[in-house]
């Protein structure tokens, strides 16, 4: 007879909590139950709900100068029209198997050269860029045409068509794609589409969506807006740089972030998109953060200068362009390394729908001044 392995009975000495010990009468009333599609909760009640938060992702940093030639490398092994997208993706050892960077959230770095477009096409799960360099590289959401420099900030929202491309006049372009591919997958939701004429036709004045909807405290006489995201889908490096200088001198900023402001839908005040939050955070020359933790996956992408952070008590040392996660329920904290120069992050997360789903919870990290012990 072959033996079978042991059952899964995940006891805890606790009270309240289950705590059954097998015998073979059980054994054999689990046995029966299986055959009906059915278990006993008690053996698995205390794995399914664990007294906080259990990431199954780990905190990893990509080292842009690890990457960025293997991103080049891509142009010219694959073609933007067999790949669909040219991207090497971030793969998180823990979530392998759904292709994400932390948590629920996709990330991979895309790669176009001068004269090159992508197809146009639509799909359930919201997206975002944050261009990393190049120049020219363009984004056209719904017939809305705009221009794209190191540091923007880009919307592609659920369900709208878009496309990216790079003029024939530009140069190589590399930028962060993010989206909530493997969160929309988890709830059996996605739908992808590509645009019955492969592209699409620009309907506006290149760059309306800024001119418009950008400009702080006024908000435009006509063109009512109703949808789940924001009207302004491009937020550009230079005012939210600015606008984070002239916080920081109103502000001794958070323990936790240093100066921070949210991308916002300057209709509602709220994210950017309806599962995806982002913002961007100031460093002030030789700040160092207190660590807390908070649920909610976070990419950070590194903006402006070097520094390091501590997740769950290791720490790993940034520069331009490196990208690192924060998984939920991880102690973090930050620090910048120059003692003359700001430091900027930008972020993006799923803070919306932790808020919208009443799953938000945040703690301080109380001993040591607030700040981790390194222990790697
Ligand atoms: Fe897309
Ligand atoms: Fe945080």
């Amino acid at each position: 007879m072959t033996s079978r392995p042991a059952r899964e009975n995940h006891r805890e000495d606790v009270a309240g909590r289950a705590n059954v010990e097998d015998t073979p009468e059980l054994l054999a009333y689990y046995d029966d139950l299986e055959r009906f599609d059915a278990a006993a909760l008690w053996t698995v009640a205390n794995k399914i709900e664990p007294w906080a938060p259990k990431s199954a992702s780990v905190p990893v940093l990509w080292r842009y100068r690890d990457l960025r030639d293997y991103v080049l490398r891509s142009v010219e092994l694959v073609t933007p029209e067999k790949a669909g997208r040219r991207v090497v993706y971030l793969n998180n050892p823990g979530r392998r198997d759904v292709a994400a960077a932390v948590g629920w959230l996709y990330s991979g770095l895309q790669v176009m050269h001068p004269g090159e477009v992508a197809s146009a096409h639509a799909h359930s799960a919201s997206a975002l860029r944050f261009i990393m360099e190049g120049a020219g590289a363009y984004t056209i959401v719904d017939g809305h045409k705009m221009t794209l420099g190191a540091n923007d900030f880009v919307l592609t929202p659920n369900g709208t068509w878009h496309e990216h491309g790079v003029s024939s006049d530009g140069t190589p372009c590399i930028w962060q794609d993010g989206l909530d591919i493997p969160l929309v997958n988890a709830l059996e939701a996605n739908f992808y589409a590509v645009h019955p004429d492969l592209q699409q036709k620009v309907g506006y004045p290149v760059d309306d969506v800024t001119s418009a909807w950008g400009n702080p405290g006024l908000k435009p006489s006509t063109g009512a807006w109703s949808k789940g995201y924001s009207p302004l889908l491009k937020y550009e490096w230079a005012p939210t740089y600015e606008a984070l200088r002239r916080f920081s001198r109103a502000t001794d900023g958070s323990a936790f972030d240093g100066v921070l402001m949210n991308y916002v839908n300057p209709v509602t005040g709220g994210p950017v998109m309806q599962t995806i939050g982002a913002s961007m955070q100031m460093l002030r020359p030789g700040e160092r953060t207190r660590a807390h933790r908070h649920t909610g996956s976070f990419i950070y992408q590194v903006a402006k200068g070097r520094g390091h952070s501590v997740i769950e008590g290791k720490r790993f040392d940034w520069t331009e362009r490196d990208i690192f996660c924060v998984p939920s329920w991880a102690w973090h904290e930050h620090a910048n390394a120059s003692a003359s120069e700001d430091a900027c992050l930008f972020t993006f997360n799923d803070l919306p729908v932790m808020h919208s789903l009443g799953l938000y919870r945040e703690e301080a990290f109380g001993d040591n001044a607030g700040q981790q012990p390194v222990t790697a």
